[in-house]
C-alpha cells in the first residue's frame, strides 16, 4: 500500500491547480489525511488498504465535489456504525482538511486503472491496427513499427502521437476503406498497456504524469480548443466540456477525444483551422485543466435549494429561513461561506444531527449531487427576498 500511495504522491505534487480552480484543495496534503484520519482503515485505494469499505479508487463515486461529498452524507451513519464496531474515533475536520481529502479523492479517478496487455494485444488485431503497424515479426508497413516507443512513454504520450498523426493516418485508413477505429471503456488503455509492454519489455508503470492544469489553461485557448469549447459556459459549436458525460481516467478521455476525431478535424477544416499539434507534455495540460474545471459541477439554482432545504427537513430542525430552531440559525452561520466550508460542517456535525432525528424518527435525509449543490448555494447566499418566497408557494 505504501508504494502505491507514494507513486501516486509524486504525481498529485506535480499538478499545478491554483489558478485553474482556486477552490480545488491540496490533493497530496488530502492524500496524508486519508491515512492520518484513518479512511485508509477501511477503504483502500486500487486494492491498498482496507475492506470494510468500498475501494473508493474504484468505487462509483467518479464525479464532480458534490457527488463526492453526496456519497459521504448518504453513508455517514453506515460508516459511523462500522467506526463504532472497529473502535475508531469518527474523524473531524478544521481548515481545510475537507477539502484536502476531496481534491484527493477527486484525483483517484483521474489515473488509469493497470491496462491488461493481454487484451491489448487481441485489440490490436480487432481494430486493424496490426495490418498498417509491425510489432515483432507481424503486421504491415504502411505505418511506422509501434514495438520500440521509448523507454517510458507514457500512454498519455501514446495517445498524443496518435492523435498528432491523425491526418495522414485516417487518410491511410480511408485510402483502404477502413473505419476510423473507436475506443469504448478501457480499451484504449489495454491497447497502450500492450504497446507499452513491447517497446519496455517490462511491466509498464501504471501512473502518467497528472500534468500542469494552470498551463493546460492557456494551451485550451492557444491549441484553438476554445474557439469551440468551453468547460461550464456558453460553447461553441463543440460540446460544453463540462456538461459533456466525460467520465473516466485520463487515457480513457484521451480516448474520448479521439472517437470524435473525424467530425472535429472536418469541423477544424471548415473553419479553416489547422489540426493542433501537441507537443511535450500540452495534451496531459490540457486534459488537467478540463479535470480540474469539472471537479465544481453544474451550477445549481437557489429555487431549487430552498425545495430540497425544505422537502428534507432541514427547515423543521433550522426553522423556514435558517432563523434556527432545535439547530442552530444557518442563514447566519454559513452565509458567503465556500461550499467546503459548508460541506465540512455538514459532516462535522452529523453524528449530533443524526441523534435528533432519531429522537424525532425522521430517516437520515440522503442527497443527490444536485440535491446537495442547490442546498449549497442556498445556504451560501441567504434566502431571497419574502415575495419570491409566496411566489413559490403558490
Ligand atoms: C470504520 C470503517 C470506515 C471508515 C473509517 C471510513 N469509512 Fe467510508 N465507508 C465505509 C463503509 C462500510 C461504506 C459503505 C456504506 C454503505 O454501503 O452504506 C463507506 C462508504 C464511503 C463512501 C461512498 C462510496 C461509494 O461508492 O458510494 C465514501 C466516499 C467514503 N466512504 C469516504 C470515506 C472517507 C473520506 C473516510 C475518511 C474520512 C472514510 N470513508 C472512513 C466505512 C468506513
Ligand atoms: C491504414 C493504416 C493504419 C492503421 C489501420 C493504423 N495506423 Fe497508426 N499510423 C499509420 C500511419 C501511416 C502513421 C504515420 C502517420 C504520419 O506519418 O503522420 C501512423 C502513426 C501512428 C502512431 C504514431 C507513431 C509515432 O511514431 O509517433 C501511433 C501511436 C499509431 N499510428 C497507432 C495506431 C493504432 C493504435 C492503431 C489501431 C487502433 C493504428 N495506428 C491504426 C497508419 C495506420
Ligand atoms: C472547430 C471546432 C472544434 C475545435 C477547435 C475543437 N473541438 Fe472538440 N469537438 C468539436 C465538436 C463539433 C465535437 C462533437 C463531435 C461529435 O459529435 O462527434 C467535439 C467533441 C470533443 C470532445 C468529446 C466531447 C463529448 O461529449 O464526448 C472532446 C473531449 C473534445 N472535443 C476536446 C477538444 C479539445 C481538447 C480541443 C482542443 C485541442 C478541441 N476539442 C478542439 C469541435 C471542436
Ligand atoms: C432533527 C433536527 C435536524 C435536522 C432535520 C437537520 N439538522 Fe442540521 N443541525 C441540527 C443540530 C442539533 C445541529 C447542531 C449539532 C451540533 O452541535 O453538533 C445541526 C447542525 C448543522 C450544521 C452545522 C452548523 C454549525 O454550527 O457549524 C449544518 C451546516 C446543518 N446542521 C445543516 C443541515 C442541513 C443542510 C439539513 C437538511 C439536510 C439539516 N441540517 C437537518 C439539527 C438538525
Amino acid at each position: 500500500m505504501k508504494r502505491l500511495l507514494i507513486v501516486a504522491l509524486a504525481s498529485l505534487t506535480a499538478a499545478a491547480t491554483a489558478t485553474a480552480n482556486p477552490d480545488f484543495g491540496d490533493p497530496a496534503r488530502g492524500q496524508r489525511l486519508f491515512v492520518a484520519k484513518g479512511c485508509v482503515q477501511c477503504h483502500a485505494v486500487r486494492g491498498a488498504g482496507g475492506r470494510i469499505g468500498p475501494d473508493l479508487g474504484r468505487s462509483g463515486v467518479k464525479g464532480s465535489f458534490y457527488e463526492l461529498v453526496a456519497a459521504m452524507w448518504n453513508h455517514s451513519s453506515a460508516m459511523e456504525e462500522k467506526m463504532k464496531e472497529s473502535r475508531l474515533l469518527r474523524p473531524k475536520f478544521v481548515k481545510d482538511e475537507l477539502s484536502d481529502l476531496l481534491a484527493f479523492l477527486y484525483f483517484l479517478n483521474y489515473f488509469d486503472e493497470p491496462g491488461d496487455a493481454r487484451s491489448g494485444k487481441a485489440l490490436f488485431a480487432e481494430k486493424h491496427c496490426i495490418e498498417c503497424h509491425a510489432i515483432g515479426k507481424e503486421g504491415g508497413k504502411i505505418g511506422p513499427r509501434l514495438d520500440a516507443l521509448p523507454r517510458g512513454s507514457s500512454p498519455l504520450q501514446i495517445a498524443q502521437n496518435l492523435w498528432n498523426h491523425g491526418p495522414v493516418m485516417v487518410a491511410a485508413m480511408r485510402a483502404r476503406d477502413l473505419q476510423v477505429p473507436t475506443f469504448k471503456g478501457n480499451e484504449i488503455v489495454d491497447l497502450f498497456a500492450y504497446l507499452r509492454h513491447q517497446g519496455q519489455r517490462q511491466n509498464a508503470r501504471a501512473f502518467t504524469s497528472a500534468g500542469n492544469a494552470d498551463r493546460g489553461r492557456r494551451l485550451f485557448a492557444e491549441k484553438s480548443c476554445a474557439r469551440c469549447h468551453t468547460v461550464f459556459g456558453k460553447s461553441g459549436i463543440g460540446p460544453d466540456l463540462g456538461e459533456a458525460e466525460l467520465r473516466g481516467s485520463v487515457t480513457q478521455l484521451a480516448g474520448t477525444m479521439w472517437n470524435h476525431w473525424p467530425v472535429m478535424s472536418g469541423a477544424m477544416q471548415s473553419m479553416g483551422m489547422r489540426v493542433p499539434v501537441f507537443h511535450g507534455e500540452e495534451l496531459a495540460d490540457v486534459f488537467a485543466y478540463v479535470f480540474i474545471s469539472r471537479y465544481d459541477g453544474k451550477a445549481p439554482t437557489r429555487a431549487e435549494g430552498q425545495i430540497v432545504y425544505t422537502h428534507k427537513g432541514c427547515a423543521s430542525c433550522h426553522g423556514e429561513r435558517g432563523e434556527g430552531g432545535i439547530g442552530p440559525p444557518l442563514a447566519k452561520i454559513t452565509a458567503h461561506e465556500s461550499k467546503e466550508e459548508i460541506a465540512q460542517r455538514m459532516w462535522n456535525h452529523a453524528p449530533e444531527m443524526s441523534i435528533r432525528m432519531g429522537t424525532r424518527r425522521m430517516p437520515w435525509p440522503r442527497l443527490s449531487a444536485e440535491e446537495l449543490s442547490s442546498l449549497i448555494r442556498l445556504l451560501t447566499e441567504g434566502w431571497p427576498e419574502q415575495a419570491t418566497v409566496a411566489q413559490k408557494a403558490h
